[in-house]
């Protein structure tokens, strides 16, 4: 019997070992059953004997489990131990996409002054997107936007210059309005420089005629353009667009080359950022607004994304490559 014990070799064996020896039918029980039969002057001997044996093969299951107790749990802190010099790729987070980051950038900016947020469709009819603009039909500034259109006068809208529109008069909105409008727009163009689809953000401010002026459009996109991209020199260069007059391009001083002239700002030194200008008076005619003055301004959030982050295709901004992303993040 102390064989049994002494051979066990893991905790299994030594259980099985402990109900063959002490069990209701083991070993000793079955030798303590011949108290019965055995002759009366015997039995005194027979069970001293007995119940030294007993304990001595209790001693030795004692001894023989916790010998393997601490051997079990050896071998289980061995086979759950980590090796914290093994070489791990690291783990994959995600990040919010370039585009959404910049878009979440601008909009940051104009919440903080109190501008709403206004979205509308994407699919728009002629007079929203064009008409109401101060853009008639057959008028050469459509070609400035070459537009998909639907069978039914139906079109993507080409700028977020309609959500003016869909405040002004279809929401009728009463000044002071104070809005922007992020989201998608569509043209018909693709080539390094242009995509399908791609972001604008859209502002506008109107007010009682005078309240508005030129000077408070040129304080907030300066003040814009420092937020965005830091300690740069912003320039007004005027320009045209149907639904504003004046108008105006701004332009900011070259990232890349600190207005030196390289290739990305075409040696000029000067990047174009915006397009903005006062409320052309013929746009608050088709809205019913009388007596207000205002100002808009439109960008292109791609662009701004380019440049934050000094990305030269913007085809790379939509092709979803993990590389060029995780760079941006
Ligand atoms: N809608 C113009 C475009 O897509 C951008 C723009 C220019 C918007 C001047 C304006 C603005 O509100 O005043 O090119």
């Amino acid at each position: 019997m102390e064989n049994r014990i002494n051979d066990s070799s893991n905790l299994d064996e030594l259980e099985k070992a402990r109900v063959a020896i002490f069990g209701k039918k083991g070993y000793l029980a079955q030798e303590f059953a011949k108290l019965k039969t055995i002759p009366n002057e015997q039995k005194r001997e027979f069970a001293k004997n007995l119940n030294l044996k007993k304990e001595k093969l209790n001693q030795l299951y004692e001894q023989k489990l916790a010998i393997l107790t601490k051997d079990a749990l050896h071998d289980k802190m061995k086979n759950e131990s980590i090796d914290v010099t093994l070489f791990h790729p690291k783990s994959q987070i995600g990040a919010l996409h370039p585009i959404t980051q910049t878009m979440n950038k601008i909009i940051d900016y104009f919440v903080s002054l109190n501008f709403s947020i206004q979205e509308a469709t994407l699919v728009e009819d002629d007079f929203h997107n064009f008409e109401a603009l101060n853009i008639p039909a057959y008028h050469p500034a459509r070609d400035m936007q070459d537009t998909f259109f639907f069978n039914d006068n139906k079109l993507l809208r080409t700028h977020t210059s309609t959500v003016q529109i869909q405040v002004m008069k279809d929401r009728a909105s009463k000044p002071p309005i104070r809005m922007i409008s992020p989201g998608a727009v569509f043209r018909k163009d693709f080539d390094i420089t242009h995509t399908p689809m791609f972001h604008q953000v859209e502002g506008l401010m109107v007010d009682k005629v005078g309240e508005i002026s030129f000077a408070n459009l040129k304080y907030i996109l300066e003040d814009f353009l420092h937020y965005m991209f830091g300690d740069v020199k912003v320039r007004f260069r005027p320009s045209f667009f149907p639904f504003t007059e004046p108008s105006c391009e701004v332009d900011i001083s070259c990232i890349f080359c600190n207005s030196k002239g390289c290739r990305v700002c075409s040696q000029s030194g000067w990047l174009e950022v915006l397009g903005s200008g006062m409320v052309d008076p013929n746009v608050f005619e088709k809205v019913g607004y009388k007596d207000v003055s205002g100002y808009a301004f439109g960008l292109g959030v791609e662009r701004f994304a380019m440049l934050l982050h000094k990305v030269p295709d913007l085809r790379s901004m939509f092709e979803g490559d993990l590389r060029l992303l995780e760079q941006m993040q």
